[in-house]
């Protein structure tokens, strides 16, 4: 028999926040969220200046239960609803991983339902179809989050061809290194996108790599390197006017490769509608400009509500609700109960996880 309805259970470990949801979805029409639930670890590992992987995977054992039970209240059912357990199969920190997926699969056998192990960046990717005014396929994607900076070709749900993607550092990466030689705490990039308000983001010249490489590739290293040379020569006590002002031009650089590279992504494959992703998706500064450029090109651009640009549960409820939707997930085949996860998994290489 052919499911009518689904109501999907979504659970996301992969690095520093725990997040639970509950999405209901119909054959066709765009999957609704139910309730969510969310823990961020930012405050746990401040004290180390970034993630430690085995903190990390501790207290996502502390927390998934509880937020579990948060989201379920907040949708107003019980766990024995539940048709379908999602969670983040990868990429990310193997334990944290191990965490949502062993969780999710012991609910699942305890329930006797089936499970879909989801990719993190399919999550961030289709994390705009929660938003009030969903995108329409084909689009091209930029995800930008602290460890991709990648621009895809989306056709379809399971359908990402990759255009581009960063050679070293991502753009999140850029954002937190430059933070930390700026004296900023972890994460970097809200810290500095807040400094960077009080800036101009001319005073510094700083480098844009591979803006005009021609190809959709991005470099982040030589940024972090460039900002640490014109930190040093401010001396041992820097204004808080000269701090401010080469936060400015770090985020400048950093958005201008983004912008360039997004539109040429577009224009080389005759796109008319762009979707942002990602925790540096949040970032005001980029949208602004992604905004100007695109309005000037007749291009759509749609982005995540701000709070769900990072990592959160709903985005991993809501990638298994459009698989299932889309045909790719097979409800007749019997639950499998065995799990891997896949701390590195290229979205290209997706359709190899199952
Ligand atoms: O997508 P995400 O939550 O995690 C990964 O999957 O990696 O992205 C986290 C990244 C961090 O590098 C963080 O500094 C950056 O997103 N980020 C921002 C902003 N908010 C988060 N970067 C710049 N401006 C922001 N407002
Ligand atoms: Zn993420």
């Amino acid at each position: 028999m052919v499911a009518v309805g689904m109501r999907i259970l979504g659970i996301e470990s992969s690095c520093d926040e725990t997040g639970v949801a509950v999405i209901d979805a119909d054959a066709h029409g765009t999957p609704r969220l139910l309730g969510a639930s969310l823990h961020s670890q930012i405050a746990m590992h401040q004290a180390y200046g970034g993630v430690v992987p085995e903190l990390a995977s501790r207290d996502h054992i502390r927390r998934v239960l509880p937020l579990t039970e948060a989201a379920l209240a907040e949708a107003q059912c019980g766990l024995e609803s539940i048709d379908l357990i999602a969670y983040t199969r990868g990429p990310g920190l193997a334990g944290a991983l191990l965490v949502g997926a062993g969780v999710a699969v012991s609910m699942a056998a305890g329930l006797g339902r089936p499970t879909m192990g989801v990719h993190h960046l399919e999550g961030h990717l289709l994390s705009p179809f929660l938003s009030v005014d969903p995108p329409e396929f084909p689009f091209v994607a930029l995800l930008v989050s602290g460890g991709h900076t990648q621009l895809m070709q989306v056709d379809a749900v399971g359908s990402y061809t990759l255009l581009g993607e960063t050679i070293d550092d991502a753009a999140g990466e850029a954002f937190d290194k430059s933070a930390k030689v700026l004296g900023l705490g972890y994460p970097g990039g809200p810290a500095l996108a807040a400094l960077a308000e009080r800036g101009d983001p001319k005073a510094f010249k700083l480098p844009r790599p591979l803006l005009h490489s021609g190809n959709l590739d991005f470099s982040f290293a030589g940024l972090k390197t460039a900002v640490m040379v014109q930190f040093n020569k401010l001396g041992p006590s820097p204004t808080e006017q000269s701090r401010a002002d080469l936060a400015a031009s770090t985020q400048a650089a950093i958005v201008d490769v983004l912008v360039k590279k997004s539109l040429t992504a577009l224009e080389s494959r005759g796109a008319n509608r762009l979707v942002v992703a990602g925790g540096v998706g949040a970032n005001r500064a980029l949208r602004m400009a992604l905004d100007a450029a695109c309005q000037a090109r007749a291009i759509r651009v749609h982005y995540p509500e701000l709070h769900l640009c990072t990592d959160n549960g709903a985005m991993i409820a809501m990638a298994a609700a459009l698989r299932w939707q889309a045909g790719l997930f097979d409800t007749e085949r019997p639950p499998q109960y065995g799990f891997q996860v896949r701390p590195r998994w290229p979205l290209d290489a997706i359709d190899d996880g199952a």
